[in-house]
Protein backbone atom coordinates (compact mmCIF):
# COMPACT_ATOMS: atom_id res chain seq x y z
CA UNK A 1 0.00 0.00 0.00
CA UNK A 2 1.40 3.16 -1.01
CA UNK A 3 0.08 6.81 -1.85
CA UNK A 4 1.07 8.41 -5.44
CA UNK A 5 0.64 11.59 -7.00
CA UNK A 6 0.67 13.01 -10.70
CA UNK A 7 -0.65 15.99 -12.26
CA UNK A 8 -1.87 16.81 -15.94
CA UNK A 9 -2.60 14.09 -17.73
CA UNK A 10 -4.41 15.60 -20.02
CA UNK A 11 -6.54 12.83 -21.89
CA UNK A 12 -8.54 13.34 -24.98
CA UNK A 13 -9.85 10.27 -25.60
CA UNK A 14 -12.86 11.44 -27.60
CA UNK A 15 -12.83 15.17 -27.43
CA UNK A 16 -10.38 15.50 -30.11
CA UNK A 17 -7.46 17.32 -28.63
CA UNK A 18 -4.80 14.79 -28.07
CA UNK A 19 -1.08 16.18 -26.98
CA UNK A 20 0.77 13.80 -28.89
CA UNK A 21 1.62 16.47 -31.59
CA UNK A 22 3.15 18.79 -29.40
CA UNK A 23 6.04 16.62 -28.96
CA UNK A 24 8.68 17.14 -25.97
CA UNK A 25 7.42 13.50 -24.74
CA UNK A 26 3.77 13.47 -25.26
CA UNK A 27 4.21 11.28 -28.17
CA UNK A 28 2.06 8.03 -27.00
CA UNK A 29 1.54 9.67 -24.04
CA UNK A 30 -1.70 7.67 -23.51
CA UNK A 31 0.49 4.41 -23.72
CA UNK A 32 2.90 5.72 -21.12
CA UNK A 33 0.73 6.75 -18.60
CA UNK A 34 -0.49 3.11 -18.72
CA UNK A 35 2.93 1.94 -18.06
CA UNK A 36 3.80 4.94 -15.47
CA UNK A 37 0.70 2.89 -13.38
CA UNK A 38 1.86 -0.39 -14.19
CA UNK A 39 3.90 -0.86 -10.89
CA UNK A 40 0.35 0.72 -8.76
CA UNK A 41 -1.55 -2.20 -6.87
CA UNK A 42 -5.48 -1.76 -6.64
CA UNK A 43 -5.04 -0.90 -2.66
CA UNK A 44 -2.55 2.36 -3.60
CA UNK A 45 -4.16 5.45 -3.84
CA UNK A 46 -3.07 8.26 -6.42
CA UNK A 47 -3.71 11.96 -5.81
CA UNK A 48 -4.79 13.49 -9.43
CA UNK A 49 -3.09 17.23 -9.70
CA UNK A 50 -5.61 18.57 -12.35
CA UNK A 51 -5.45 19.10 -15.85
CA UNK A 52 -7.05 15.53 -15.99
CA UNK A 53 -9.42 15.87 -19.54
CA UNK A 54 -9.65 17.91 -22.42
CA UNK A 55 -13.41 17.36 -22.25
CA UNK A 56 -15.59 20.18 -22.10
CA UNK A 57 -18.58 18.44 -20.15
CA UNK A 58 -19.55 15.15 -18.48
CA UNK A 59 -20.24 13.47 -21.86
CA UNK A 60 -16.97 14.82 -23.67
CA UNK A 61 -14.84 13.61 -20.53
CA UNK A 62 -16.18 9.93 -19.70
CA UNK A 63 -13.96 8.45 -21.77
CA UNK A 64 -11.05 9.85 -20.01
CA UNK A 65 -12.57 9.24 -16.29
CA UNK A 66 -13.02 5.62 -17.08
CA UNK A 67 -9.57 4.83 -18.73
CA UNK A 68 -8.97 7.02 -14.99
CA UNK A 69 -10.89 4.79 -13.04
CA UNK A 70 -9.56 1.38 -15.15
CA UNK A 71 -5.86 2.53 -13.79
CA UNK A 72 -4.64 0.65 -11.01
CA UNK A 73 -5.62 2.25 -7.38
CA UNK A 74 -7.94 4.45 -5.69
CA UNK A 75 -7.38 8.05 -7.19
CA UNK A 76 -7.92 11.30 -5.15
CA UNK A 77 -8.69 14.29 -8.00
CA UNK A 78 -8.62 17.74 -7.59
CA UNK A 79 -9.36 20.62 -10.55
CA UNK A 80 -6.86 22.17 -12.94
CA UNK A 81 -7.22 25.33 -15.16
CA UNK A 82 -8.40 23.15 -18.24
CA UNK A 83 -11.00 20.44 -16.97
CA UNK A 84 -13.89 22.27 -18.02
CA UNK A 85 -16.01 19.01 -17.41
CA UNK A 86 -15.96 20.04 -14.14
CA UNK A 87 -18.96 20.68 -11.87
CA UNK A 88 -20.30 20.75 -8.57
CA UNK A 89 -19.27 17.73 -5.91
CA UNK A 90 -22.67 16.86 -5.97
CA UNK A 91 -23.24 16.69 -9.61
CA UNK A 92 -19.28 14.93 -10.14
CA UNK A 93 -20.55 12.45 -7.72
CA UNK A 94 -23.80 11.90 -9.19
CA UNK A 95 -21.93 11.78 -13.08
CA UNK A 96 -19.77 9.07 -11.27
CA UNK A 97 -22.06 7.04 -10.07
CA UNK A 98 -24.33 6.71 -12.92
CA UNK A 99 -21.05 5.64 -14.62
CA UNK A 100 -20.36 3.38 -12.11
CA UNK A 101 -16.94 4.95 -11.51
CA UNK A 102 -16.38 3.87 -7.75
CA UNK A 103 -12.58 4.69 -7.11
CA UNK A 104 -12.30 8.05 -7.78
CA UNK A 105 -13.14 11.00 -5.25
CA UNK A 106 -13.12 14.20 -5.30
CA UNK A 107 -10.60 17.22 -3.20
CA UNK A 108 -12.63 19.92 -2.69
CA UNK A 109 -13.14 21.91 0.49
CA UNK A 110 -12.44 18.78 2.67
CA UNK A 111 -9.69 16.39 2.88
CA UNK A 112 -8.59 12.53 2.89
CA UNK A 113 -6.74 10.41 5.02
CA UNK A 114 -3.68 8.33 4.30
CA UNK A 115 -2.96 6.08 7.25
CA UNK A 116 -2.47 8.98 9.85
CA UNK A 117 -1.70 11.31 7.03
CA UNK A 118 -3.90 14.32 5.93
CA UNK A 119 -4.23 14.72 2.01
CA UNK A 120 -5.20 18.28 1.78
CA UNK A 121 -5.11 20.65 -1.53
CA UNK A 122 -7.14 23.29 -3.92
CA UNK A 123 -6.73 23.95 -7.35
CA UNK A 124 -4.46 27.32 -6.78
CA UNK A 125 -4.50 30.02 -9.03
CA UNK A 126 -1.77 31.79 -11.70
CA UNK A 127 -0.64 34.55 -8.95
CA UNK A 128 1.97 35.94 -10.60
CA UNK A 129 0.11 37.03 -13.49
CA UNK A 130 0.40 41.36 -14.17
CA UNK A 131 -3.44 41.60 -15.84
CA UNK A 132 -6.33 41.73 -14.21
CA UNK A 133 -4.77 42.68 -10.59
CA UNK A 134 -8.07 42.77 -9.01
CA UNK A 135 -10.10 39.32 -10.52
CA UNK A 136 -6.21 37.36 -9.32
CA UNK A 137 -6.53 38.88 -5.89
CA UNK A 138 -10.01 37.80 -5.35
CA UNK A 139 -9.52 34.38 -6.74
CA UNK A 140 -6.07 33.82 -5.03
CA UNK A 141 -7.97 34.54 -1.66
CA UNK A 142 -11.28 31.95 -2.55
CA UNK A 143 -7.95 29.25 -3.18
CA UNK A 144 -6.45 30.06 0.17
CA UNK A 145 -10.03 29.92 1.62
CA UNK A 146 -10.63 26.35 -0.07
CA UNK A 147 -7.36 25.19 1.72
CA UNK A 148 -7.89 26.32 4.67
CA UNK A 149 -10.92 24.54 4.34
CA UNK A 150 -9.38 21.07 3.44
CA UNK A 151 -6.59 21.85 6.29
CA UNK A 152 -9.22 22.61 8.84
CA UNK A 153 -10.50 19.13 7.92
CA UNK A 154 -7.34 17.64 8.93
CA UNK A 155 -7.89 18.35 12.66
CA UNK A 156 -5.03 16.98 14.54
CA UNK A 157 -3.73 14.35 11.61
CA UNK A 158 -0.18 13.70 12.25
CA UNK A 159 0.95 14.84 9.05
CA UNK A 160 -0.94 17.52 6.49
CA UNK A 161 -0.12 17.32 2.80
CA UNK A 162 -0.66 19.88 0.22
CA UNK A 163 -2.02 18.94 -3.26
CA UNK A 164 -1.90 21.98 -5.71
CA UNK A 165 -2.86 22.40 -9.73
CA UNK A 166 -1.40 25.77 -9.87
CA UNK A 167 2.54 25.93 -8.69
CA UNK A 168 2.68 28.27 -5.10
CA UNK A 169 5.98 29.30 -6.10
CA UNK A 170 7.75 29.97 -9.60
CA UNK A 171 10.67 31.34 -10.50
CA UNK A 172 11.53 34.33 -7.82
CA UNK A 173 7.54 34.58 -7.14
CA UNK A 174 5.22 33.16 -4.77
CA UNK A 175 1.61 33.20 -3.82
CA UNK A 176 1.57 34.39 -0.34
CA UNK A 177 -1.82 33.95 0.11
CA UNK A 178 -0.85 30.23 -0.28
CA UNK A 179 1.97 29.87 1.46
CA UNK A 180 0.77 31.19 4.63
CA UNK A 181 -1.92 29.02 5.20
CA UNK A 182 0.15 25.47 4.53
CA UNK A 183 2.71 27.49 7.19
CA UNK A 184 -0.24 27.95 9.55
CA UNK A 185 -1.23 24.48 9.23
CA UNK A 186 2.21 23.30 9.18
CA UNK A 187 2.16 21.78 5.89
CA UNK A 188 5.53 20.42 5.37
CA UNK A 189 5.53 18.94 1.95
CA UNK A 190 3.76 20.11 -1.15
CA UNK A 191 3.26 18.28 -4.79
CA UNK A 192 2.08 20.57 -7.82
CA UNK A 193 1.45 20.67 -11.49
CA UNK A 194 0.68 23.07 -14.32
CA UNK A 195 4.12 23.96 -15.41
CA UNK A 196 5.19 22.13 -19.01
CA UNK A 197 7.89 21.79 -21.36
CA UNK A 198 10.25 24.78 -20.83
CA UNK A 199 8.51 26.06 -17.60
CA UNK A 200 9.86 22.92 -15.95
CA UNK A 201 13.12 24.57 -15.42
CA UNK A 202 11.69 27.65 -13.68
CA UNK A 203 9.81 25.11 -10.93
CA UNK A 204 10.52 25.31 -7.45
CA UNK A 205 11.71 22.44 -6.19
CA UNK A 206 13.26 21.11 -3.16
CA UNK A 207 13.42 22.78 0.42
CA UNK A 208 12.15 26.35 0.94
CA UNK A 209 11.26 27.55 3.87
CA UNK A 210 11.00 24.11 5.38
CA UNK A 211 8.36 23.26 3.00
CA UNK A 212 9.54 20.82 0.38
CA UNK A 213 8.36 21.50 -3.30
CA UNK A 214 7.83 18.78 -5.57
CA UNK A 215 6.69 19.31 -9.27
CA UNK A 216 4.44 16.68 -10.56
CA UNK A 217 3.44 16.98 -13.93
CA UNK A 218 3.13 14.47 -16.09
CA UNK A 219 5.68 15.18 -18.39
CA UNK A 220 8.05 16.07 -16.21
CA UNK A 221 7.52 13.13 -14.42
CA UNK A 222 7.47 10.66 -17.49
CA UNK A 223 4.23 10.25 -17.03
CA UNK A 224 4.93 7.68 -13.92
CA UNK A 225 3.43 9.09 -10.41
CA UNK A 226 5.86 9.84 -8.09
CA UNK A 227 5.94 8.04 -4.72
CA UNK A 228 4.96 9.80 -1.95
CA UNK A 229 4.75 7.41 0.95
CA UNK A 230 4.45 4.25 1.99
FE1 LIG B 1 -1.47 21.11 -17.61
FE1 LIG C 1 -2.81 23.69 -15.84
Amino acid sequence: MALYAIGDLHLSLSSGKPMDVFGGGWEDYVEKIKVGFSELQNDDVCVLCGDLSWGMSFGESLEDIKFISALPGRKIILKGNHDYWWDTATKMRSYFSDNAIENIEILHNNCYFYKNTAICGTRGWQFDSAEEPEHNAKITAREAARLRASLEAAGEAQEKLCFLHYPPRFADSVSAAIVDVMAEYGVKRCWYGHLHGSAHHAAAQGTIDAVEYNLISADYLGFKPQLVME
